[in-house]
């Protein structure tokens, strides 16, 4: 169920009685002043957990303070004007407590200070992610093993223009905590349900609501079109392809073009294939399509939102499995660019299938394609489960992920793309292999993809390891974590993106070796 947030003028004293109250207390440990009106014993209270040493007031640090009126809970903000992030954190924090001590219902102050929308929509995005709960595949013997879900969650500021600003802000926060709630729950999903048909009809869902026009095309017309890798990557299992083009016409002024492709890599289970991957681990890439879920509950957070940009996502789905028909080590593919890859491992599908992807999106003549992807354990030995690596030729884009990545929280690092990797994928019988070794991995795939990107400004971000969070953050629970779609909302919604958009022709792309 989702959380239920409005915005109230004051403190109704009614809510007391079911309500968890949150006080938020910045550095200097001191209660708010609209607290002093608060029931003699909730207050007296307050005022001595402040001063207790079990209150660290540290951003997202908490402290229940139980009365026979009442209960409230110190919220420490830490020190200065709050960042986004700082929100997020204190705002999830605030609905961890909540749902381990059973309150289905919170109050809390808007926070102070800064924009009433930012701080609404930062704070509506924190309670909501840390409200997450994943529990369609537990029985009634263990379903309240999972915390309790909070389903109210009232904010309150006296000032009106403030409130209606709150409004708005609580509006996109829904909207953006929705989209990355839909990657949760995919990556979450056992790939037995999560078929590439059964992913296109939930796809299909997402786009209707959203008013976003979605077309889905079957192995049949994959072949057609001349998608040889995706076709080969898919061919091991019954369960057959699909490739999802989905658009949304936001721009007003330019009503043809296409500003933005977003591609996402979509392997609804990656065994690795004839190359298959050791036992202990594999179980994680049922989570292997989490950049094609991104791309698709971004496109639809767009169109919700109104942005005023015309989007195509292009999601490539299959089954990476071993079987009589999957392709084998050795193979040779032609891909719908036309350059033919010689097959190194059947584990480096990624790239194959987005490529195909990436080539399709030269037909959009697009100014911008992102494209995002569990894509090499590679990224994960350099980066972690902290950071994504991002890979462009261009700095413009580089910066624009990078500022949206301050403004999302969702860390981005850039990693190298040089053409000096792409000596390692030449081989003796077709135009470039697939992999090559474990050195420098990351920015070898990366190299890969940019051999079919033709001309268009590219940015290509690699989310294995930060797709699933195995120990819990303050608005994380345990699990698929969602990362990206923050971050690609954010890309979107940056003027950045727009100024980039209106003042690149699709052409205006220099030569690499100019730089
Ligand atoms: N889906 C994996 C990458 C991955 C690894 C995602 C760990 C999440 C966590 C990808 O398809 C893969 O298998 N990559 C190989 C490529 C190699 C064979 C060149 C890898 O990185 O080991
Ligand atoms: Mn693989
Ligand atoms: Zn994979």
């Amino acid at each position: 169920m989702p959380l239920n947030i409005i915005c109230s003028a004051t403190l109704p004293s009614e809510l007391l009685r079911d309500h968890l109250l949150a006080i938020p207390v910045g550095a200097g440990g001191k209660l708010p002043l609209w607290a002093r009106e608060l029931p003699y014993d909730l207050r007296v209270g307050s005022e001595k957990a402040v001063n207790s040493p079990a209150f660290t007031g540290k951003v997202g640090a908490t402290l229940v303070v139980p009365s026979g009126n009442g209960t409230a809970i110190l919220l420490g903000l830490g020190s200065g004007t709050p960042s986004a992030e700082t929100l997020r954190r204190a705002y999830g924090s605030l609905v961890t407590a909540a749902r381990r001590d059973k309150f289905a219902k919170v109050a809390a102050p808007l926070a102070t200070g800064r924009d009433a929308a930012q701080v609404a929509e930062a704070a509506t995005i924190g309670a909501s992610l840390a409200n997450y709960r994943f529990d369609l595949y537990r029985s009634d013997t263990t379903r309240d093993k999972i915390p309790p879900t909070v389903t109210a969650l009232t904010f309150f500021d006296p000032d009106a223009g403030r409130r209606k600003a709150a409004t708005k802000g609580i509006e996109s926060g829904a909207t953006i905590a929705e989209a990355v709630t839909r990657v949760r729950d995919m990556v979450n999903t056992p790939a037995n349900d999560l078929t590439p048909k059964a992913y296109a009809g939930v796809a299909a869902d997402w786009c209707r609501d959203a008013a976003v026009k979605l077309q889905v095309l079957g192995p049949r017309e994959i072949q057609r079109a001349g998608m040889g890798c995706v076709m080969a990557v898919g061919g091991g299992s019954v369960n057959e392809p699909r490739f999802l083009i989905a658009n949304y016409f936001g721009n007003k002024r330019q009503k043809k073009r296409i500003d933005v492709v977003l591609v996402g890599k979509g392997v609804t289970f990656d065994t690795g294939g004839i190359s298959i991957k050791p036992w202990q681990d594999m179980w994680e890439m049922r989570g292997d399509m989490a950049g094609s879920a991104v791309m698709l509950s971004a496109i639809c957070a767009a169109a919700k939102m109104k942005l005023p940009l015309n989007i195509v996502t292009l999601t490539p789905l299959v089954e990476n499995m071993p079987s009589g028909t999957a392709y084998r080590p050795g193979d040779v593919l032609r891909s719908l660019s036309g350059q033919t890859v010689e097959i190194n491992s059947t584990d480096a599908e990624g790239r194959l299938i987005l490529a195909d992807a990436l080539t399709y999106a030269q037909r959009f003549a697009p100014r911008v394609v992102i494209d995002i992807a569990t894509l090499t354990g590679a990224v994960v030995v350099a980066l972690g489960d902290v950071y994504c690596g991002i890979f462009t030729d261009r700095d413009d884009l580089a910066r624009l992920a990078e500022s949206a990545s301050g403004q999302s929280g969702e860390k981005v690092w850039r990693l190298p793309l040089h053409e000096d990797y792409d000596d390692k994928l030449a081989t003796v019988v077709a135009d470039l292999r697939n992999s090559a070794g474990r050195e420098g991995g990351a920015s070898v795939a990366a190299g890969f993809l940019r051999k079919f990107t033709g001309g268009y400004p590219w940015l290509h971000i690699d989310i294995a390891g930060v797709d699933l969070d195995k120990t819990g953050h303050p608005y994380c629970p345990k699990g698929a974590s969602g990362f990206g779609a923050r971050l690609v909302i954010d890309m979107l919604r940056q003027p950045l993106l727009a100024r980039l958009v209106t003042s690149l022709g699709v052409q205006s792309t220099r030569k690499r070796s100019e730089r």
